[in-house]
Order: C-alpha cells, then structure tokens, then sequence
C-alpha cells in the first residue's frame, strides 16, 4: 500500500516522540512491503514563531493532501495563562480538527499486563482494564461562541451541539461496542445542560438499532469516581468534547503513564493520530519522554488503513519493549534508556508475525494484552 502521511511534530516533546513513529512505519514499510511518503510540516508555537499562525495555510494544504496525519504535541509555557496573548499554539490544533472535519476521537485505555504495578491505584482495581472513550472532538464548548465583554470583567463560552453532531458519533461507538464488549456508557450533565439532554435524547434513539448493545448513562461527577474505582465496569464510554477531554487524562492515571497512551481522530474524508499527551516542555530535547503513546498511535494509523498484521507487529514490538524492559524513566524509574533508544528498540524488532501472536489472546509471551 502507498500511502502519503503529513508529519506535524509540534511542540515540547512532540517532535521527538514523532520521530520513533517514523522509525517504526520506516520499518512497518521494510518488512511488509509498503511505500509510505512522509512530509512535514509546522504547528503550534513554532509556527507562530516562523508566521505568526499556529496553523499556517502551507499546513493545511499538506494535510489536506495526505492520506493521515501523525500529529505529535501542542502548547508551549509562554502562552500557557498568558491572558495577553492575541494568539496561541492549541488554536492551531483545533483550527486543524476542525478544517478536517475530525469528529470522532477514540482514546482507548487499556492496562498492559506488564505494566499493571505503574498505576498508582490499585493493581485489583486496574486489572484488565480494557475501555474506550469515544469523544466528539469538533463541537461542543471548544468551537462555541467565545466572548469577553468591553470591561473585560466577563467572559463568555458557549457549548452548542445539533442532532446530527451527536448522532454521527454515537453510531460510531455504538459499531465499536458491536465488536466488544456491547455496552455504550453515555457520560453527560444531563441534570444540569441542556446540551446533555440533547445527547440523552439522541443517544437513546439511536440504541434503539443497536438492541444487542446495553446503553446506561452516568453523570461526569459520577463517571469520574466509577473510572477510578471500578474501571472494569466500561467498554465505550460516549461522551463531549470538554468531558471527552478531561476523562482520558484520567484514564492515563489507570493505565500509569500519560506516556502510553495513543489516539485516533477520524472524520468522513480525513483522520489524524495523536498521543494524548500533552507538550511536556520541560522534557524537550531531553530524550527523556516516552514515544510509545506516539508508536501506539501510528499503530492506530495502520489499524485505520486495514493494515491490521503490519499493526499488530508494532504492538508485539511494543510489548516485546516492555518484557525487556526496555522502557522510559517514567515507566521504570531507574531505566538508563532515552526516548531514541526505546524508538529504535521498538523499529528493530517489528517483524512479520508467525500467527502465534493474537491481540486478544490472554496468553501470549510477550504481554497479555495490547492498547487497541
Ligand atoms: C487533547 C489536548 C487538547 C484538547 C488541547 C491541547 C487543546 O488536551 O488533545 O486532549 O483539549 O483537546
Ligand atoms: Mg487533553
């Protein structure tokens, strides 16, 4: 397959972290045949350093022109609660989400079986931990009205969502639980937002087509605690854009590191993959950060072309790193091993599986269990 991918490191960490990626796809290419082209472009605060816009129009086009996108970090400590600031570098990630009409993010959460001692709950609590957020990422508070009044003493946000935003989302998670383990949780404020009881309406007409799909609904209060205490209890949790956003950090603090988890943002024409993670500024140039949720998140890239042997690999590989103990401090503190090392590590053992190797299967050598 040829496939042409738009490389936007961005900010922090986010070219660093990248970087890996391309070594493993580079590798994905060497074993399994493939021709994938790679272009990169600039975002965030570099782009404004170089143009004064945090998604210059020159990016846009290469995006728009490329069959994905591997999108690394955003945001950088100048900007961040500078009230001064007449621009900063995250407008350009939501200019970009929403120019390429991403609607869908997929965050999945999984506890690596390696891995389950990271999370600072419980292992009993953590285990097997297997969920996935689907959050709209084109709507909501993100892109409603923003307004300051003329004294500057008040502001305004406004969270508008239609229909058919909520609809095109919802059918999505409710085909993804279709192939799990058939239970949608709605995540809304639904005694509060009107927004909310959009969603519950829409929502529950929808799992009216879906009947071998269980639907429940949970307010985000009580979501966040059921997620800590019992996070076993979900497999897609449908939610908004700013809840979406707040429930996946908190899903990283299950799986023990920010550092492994990756994203998918899909749309009808266009999809991105991103690590959750943020910029992580202080790490920058380091070779100190975690790429896994990067690597994971161009395994999420090959997964969404059917590559699906060539994605696996790189999930074996990743895996094979965490046995060997091939990992980044935040992962093991006393690791001697750098962002490049674990990269390479990953890119030089992805090799065509001998069929031994099942993402479901509980008993594989290398780990139990994958993130996708
Ligand atoms: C994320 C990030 C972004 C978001 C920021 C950088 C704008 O936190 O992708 O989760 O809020 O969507
Ligand atoms: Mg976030």
């Amino acid at each position: 397959m040829q496939l042409k991918i738009a490389v936007l490191g961005g900010d922090g960490i986010g070219p660093e972290v990248v970087a890996q990626s391309i070594k493993c796809l580079r590798s994905v290419e060497d074993t399994f045949g493939h021709k994938f082209t790679f272009t990169q472009a600039t975002v965030g605060a570099g782009a404004i350093a170089k143009t004064g816009d945090p998604l210059p129009a020159s990016t846009l086009d290469i995006c728009k022109q490329a069959d994905a996108v591997l999108f690394g970090a955003i945001g950088a400590p100048e900007y961040d609660g500078n009230p001064k600031a007449k621009v900063w570098p995250e407008q350009g990630l939501l200019r970009l989400r929403k120019e390429l009409g991403l609607f869908a993010n997929i965050r999945p959460v999984k506890v690596f079986p390696a891995l389950v001692k990271q999370s600072p709950l419980s292992k009993k609590v953590v285990k097997n931990t297997d969920l996935v957020i689907y959050r709209e990422l084109s709507g909501g508070i993100y892109y409603g009205d923003k307004i300051v009044d003329d004294t500057k003493t008040s502001a305004t946000d406004t969270c508008t969502y239609t229909e058919a935003e909520i609809s095109r989302i919802a059918h999505l998670a409710f085909k993804a639980a279709k192939g799990r383990k058939r239970k949608v949780t709605l995540v809304d404020k639904a005694n509060v937002l009107e927004t909310s009881r959009l969603w519950r309406r829409v929502v529950y007409t929808i799992a009216e087509s879906y009947p071998e799909v269980t639907l429940e609904s949970l307010f985000i209060d009580n979501a966040a605690v059921q997620m800590i205490l019992d996070p076993n209890q979900f497999d897609v949790i449908l939610t908004d854009n700013m809840f979406g956003d707040i429930l996946s950090d908190q899903g990283s603090v299950i799986a023990g590191s920010i550092g492994l988890l990756p994203s998918a943002s899909v749309g009808t024409d266009f999809a991105m993959f991103e690590p959750i993670h943020g910029s992580y500024p202080e790490a920058k140039d380091k070779n100190i950060a975690n790429p896994v949720a990067s690597i994971l998140s161009a395994a999420m890239l090959l997964q969404h072309f059917k590559l699906n042997e060539e994605s696996d690999a790189v999930v074996a590989a990743v895996l094979k790193s965490f046995s060997k103990k091939i990992v980044t401090a935040d992962i093991m503190g006393s690791s001697k091993y750098g962002t490049d090392y674990v990269g390479d590590f990953i890119a030089d053992n992805i090799m065509e599986l001998d069929g031994s190797f099942n993402i479901n299967d509980e008993n594989i050598d290398l780990g139990k269990s994958t993130i996708i």
